[in-house]
């Protein structure tokens, strides 16, 4: 599985650390940016790897800010993308068993780096349960028109 990563400054500590995490457990990733502490505008990295998800440059995407929530907003805002903005790991582990999200959103000033890898872990490890689900994945899409 390939991973596309992308944060703003505020969540550019949070990605090294999970890009350090990856490589350790042989996921390949590509890097989207933003590369310094420098201030960017997180809508620009949400966008970016979003696409990459949807254009199947990469299979799943992460996505980083202060909270989570503006890069979340943004990448939901891409056709075809599910973002889930999870603190925690059932939250985690159901945005891909029962949403089947294909991005998730990070807050890399709200959690700690050992809980953000540990939802990193299970978003990564979580497979769809298909079924009932479906159908309102179907509806999700309908909303988009
Ligand atoms: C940037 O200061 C901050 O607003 C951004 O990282 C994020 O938290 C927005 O939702």
């Amino acid at each position: 599985m390939k991973i596309g990563i992308g944060s703003d400054h505020g969540g550019f500590e949070l990605k090294e650390h999970i890009k350090e995490y990856l490589k350790e457990k042989g996921i390949e990733y590509v890097d989207y940016g933003t590369n310094s502490l420098e201030s960017v505008d997180y809508p620009d990295y949400g966008k970016k790897v979003a696409e990459a998800v949807v254009g199947k440059e990469v299979d799943r995407g992460i996505v980083i800010c202060g909270t989570g929530i503006g890069i979340s907003i943004a990448a939901n805002k891409v056709r075809g993308i599910r973002c889930a903005l999870c603190g925690d790991t059932f939250s985690a582990r159901m945005s891909r068993l029962h949403n089947d999200a294909n991005v998730l959103a990070l807050g890399g000033r709200v959690l700690g780096v050992g809980l953000a890898l540990d939802i990193v872990d299970v978003f990564l490890d979580g497979e769809f349960e298909g079924g009932r689900h479906t159908n309102r994945i179907n509806k999700i899409s309908e909303i988009e028109g």
